[in-house]
């Protein structure tokens, strides 16, 4: 039987109820020691009996046409085939579906994929790769730089409310700035890898990838296939950040060759080709106009970005998304402007638009707010609407006022002083802080959830666990409804013969999976009050005992055998009447050297509100990534492209620098006790992309308030700041 909820109305706060005490635990992964022994098998470790190697083969020009002379490799030892139709020239877009191929030669960027490389050994297939004779034909008008005289589609739909310019020049403060962030690339520890095989007509690919129940649908695209003739299994994934969410180019690879060959066939990528055929976050120009009243009361903003896409690519970087609900202003304006070029495609990295919108937004909020001459907490609360500014819309909760408090008196925030009044030997010390918003979404997701009579239970989906935590949440959800402890729970995850979920993505993930296990569960309780008579409100389940009205049994005698129930959550009109979002405060404590404009950052706090808490460990761990990649996204990461060949110079990670232990100080978390009786039956919000939202922002504010010198380039390195340094 299916337990189906369309989340049209409040549902009942069943988890403050239930008293197992399974939720908010922090309880460590069940996963883990598997991973750390190495006896998780990700999907570059399967070996599968008589398994060819592929590696792929990459463009070496920036656009025109390809042809391949596989007779230059043929003799090479280990040769098996060359193979370059059904190529797809980056991964899919996430929830896409679909992913089509790109028509055999043509090349629209340097370092895309033109053909797969299989040998018997991963060496062999190498060398044949990088021997592999390619003629190519350039064409004409390859371009690959945004600058002043690039020529930008502009947006179908601009939103324009009121008069911004009359606003700007009436206003008691205003400023107009224009921001920069340079391309970011997801960067996940495990590259993407791919082993297909066929079981006949059926394809059975192991891969590394985060949507499943999109990605079937994409590699039937891409193979020309039935989606009933693809299976595809990911259960364990060292990292997507979104680089995994639609099918790459080693998938639709591996399974092309395999079936020609009638034998496995293994693709993994190197780390230059993550770099180039797997998408990555545009660079954005932002231009920020804000204005207040003297009484710091905004009446306008401004957000217009321009970026970048590969010609054809649908995927445009949100750089507003959160601009339009977190403050108040009556008059308006957004704009996006995109440029084409041959370039790596550009997609969803982590937070796509506000990680890097909340940078343009929360540092001009620090210039108003200075302009005004109001501390940038209280500006900050000031300017937070009762309603969505521009829909009109309630918020389902709002917690942002609590968060900047409750984190400023956390981190000491009354200790702040101005620019350049605090010097600890040659390093200026300096406090900044930015909000954190993340819009909130359910998707329809499925999931299986079996109890046995010997206090076991089962849950199985399709869903993925992307490193965030899902296989120790979805088990704490069934553990408590059910009433047993979470290590009688066994989650299996990651294939796609298990019912539909909706994949890790958009931080949607534990609130529409997490809800369908819990409507699993729900379901099964109705049937063990049936069996005990008693209404299911009546019912309490706990440590395996059942307890009724008036009576009171063990699970092992209400039930002759299994009972598995089906849990189908689907959005509904309380994802449409409410402006619903994450909302959370960053602060950080940054030292900047005086003579070299070095930055360090010093401590950080994220005081976050994202409704119920379901695991307290997992979700901090979220947040401490985010505020890490906010370390990254202020200080340290961009992608550099050859100006003239658009080639990605830095595309390792020796040279793209993530954050390492040294770069990462003391990061503190402070979840603010909320339920978003709007959001979900269980009351909960995404965590996983609100920790990064805004968290540069707090520290190149911070750099500001030590040193008075305002980064409006990104990342703060310090050729941006010493020379501003007196
Ligand atoms: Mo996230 S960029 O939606 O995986």
């Amino acid at each position: 039987m299916t337990e189906h909820l369309k989340m049209d109305k409040v549902q009942p706060r069943m988890l403050d109820e239930t008293g197992q005490g399974a939720i908010h635990k922090p309880m460590t992964r069940p996963e883990g020691p598997l991973k750390v022994s190495g006896t998780a098998t990700y999907a570059a470790e399967w070996s599968l009996p008589n398994m060819a190697e592929g590696v792929m083969v990459r463009a070496a020009i920036t656009k025109g046409t390809c042809e391949i002379d596989e007779s230059s490799v043929k003799d090479m030892p280990g040769f098996v085939g060359i193979y370059t139709d059904r190529m797809v020239r980056n991964s899919a877009q996430g929830t896409m579906g679909t992913n089509p191929v790109q028509p055999e030669g043509e090349v629209h960027y340097l370092g895309q994929p033109i053909a797969v490389a299989v040998a018997e050994t991963l060496e062999q297939a190498r060398d044949i790769a990088q021997s592999l004779a390619v003629k190519y034909t350039p064409a004409d008008g390859a371009k690959t730089v945004m600058d002043d005289s690039t020529e930008f589609e502009d947006d179908d739909d601009p939103v324009d409310m009121g008069d911004l310019d009359k606003a700007m020049s009436e206003a008691a403060f205003s400023i107009d700035s224009l921001y920069t962030t340079k391309p970011h690339n997801s960067s996940a520890m495990e590259p993407h890898a791919a082993v297909a095989d066929w079981e006949g007509d059926r394809v059975i690919l192991r891969g590394s990838l985060q949507m499943l129940g999109f990605n079937k649908n994409e590699l039937a695209d891409s193979l020309g296939i039935d989606v009933s003739n693809v299976r595809i299994l990911s259960p364990y994934i060292g990292g997507g950040f979104g680089s995994k969410l639609g099918i790459s180019p080693e998938c639709v690879a591996a399974a092309v060759a395999s079936k020609k060959l009638g034998r496995p066939v293994r693709v993994v990528l190197h780390r230059n080709n993550v770099f180039e055929m797997i998408t990555l976050r545009t660079e954005t120009r932002q231009r920020m106009r804000l204005a207040c009243d003297a009484d710091g009361k905004l009446t306008a903003i401004g957000h217009e970005n321009w970026q970048t896409n590969l010609p054809g690519e649908s995927m445009a970087e949100p750089v507003d998304v959160a601009t339009h609900f977190l403050y108040g202003g009556e008059n308006r304006r957004y704009g996006q402007h995109i440029a084409r070029l041959n370039r790596s495609a550009s997609g969803a990295v982590r937070a796509p638009g506000e990680a890097v919108g909340q940078l343009g937004l929360e540092n001009a909020m620090d210039e108003l707010a200075e302009a005004a001459g109001i501390d940038p907490i209280e500006f900050r609360v000031r300017n937070i609407p009762e309603k969505s500014p521009e829909s009109g819309l309630p918020y389902s909760s709002n917690a942002l006022a609590q968060c900047l408090q409750e984190g400023a008196e956390m981190f000491g925030w009354s200790g702040r002083k101005g620019p350049k009044e605090r010097l600890e030997g040659e390093w200026y010390l300096g406090m900044g802080v930015a909000s954190a918003a993340r819009s909130n979404i359910l998707m329809e997701s499925r999931a299986n959830v079996t109890l046995n009579p010997d206090g076991t239970a089962l849950v199985q989906t399709d869903m993925t666990d992307i490193g965030t935590g899902t296989y120790s949440i979805l088990g704490q959800i069934a553990a408590e409804m059910l009433g047993i402890d979470p290590s009688k729970v066994t989650v299996e995850l990651g294939d796609t013969d298990l019912p539909e979920a909706s994949g890790s993505g958009g931080s949607w993930g534990a609130a529409s999976a997490g809800s369908s296990v819990f409507l699993g569960a729900k379901g099964i309780r109705t049937k063990l009050a049936e069996r005990l008579g008693c209404s299911p409100e009546e019912l309490r389940l706990q440590d395996g005992v059942a307890t009724g009205a008036n009576n009171r049994r063990p699970l092992a005698e209400l039930m002759d055998g299994p009972i598995t129930e089906e849990g189908h959550i689907e959005p509904g009109s309380t994802s449409n009447d409410f402006e619903q979002a994450g909302f959370g405060a960053h602060f950080a404590e940054v030292a900047v050297n005086k003579v070299t404009g070095e930055v360090r950052v010093r401590r950080m706090l994220a005081a976050m509100a994202a409704g119920r808490i379901l695991n307290a460990q997992t979700a901090r761990s979220q947040v401490w990534g985010g505020q890490i990649w906010g370390i990254g996204t202020a200080l340290t990461e961009e992608i550099q492209h050859d100006r003239r060949t658009g080639h990605i110079v830095n595309n390792d990670l020796a040279e793209y620098h993530i954050p390492v232990n040294l770069d990462v100080p003391d990061l503190d978390v402070h979840f603010v006790d909320e339920r978003d009786d709007q959001s979900n039956p269980m009351q909960i919000k995404g965590i996983g992309e609100l920790g990064l939202s805004g968290a540069g922002a707090a520290i190149t504010n911070a750099i500001y308030n030590a040193c008075g010198v305002r980064v409006y380039d990104y990342p703060a390195t310090p050729d941006k700041i010493f020379p501003h340094l007196d």
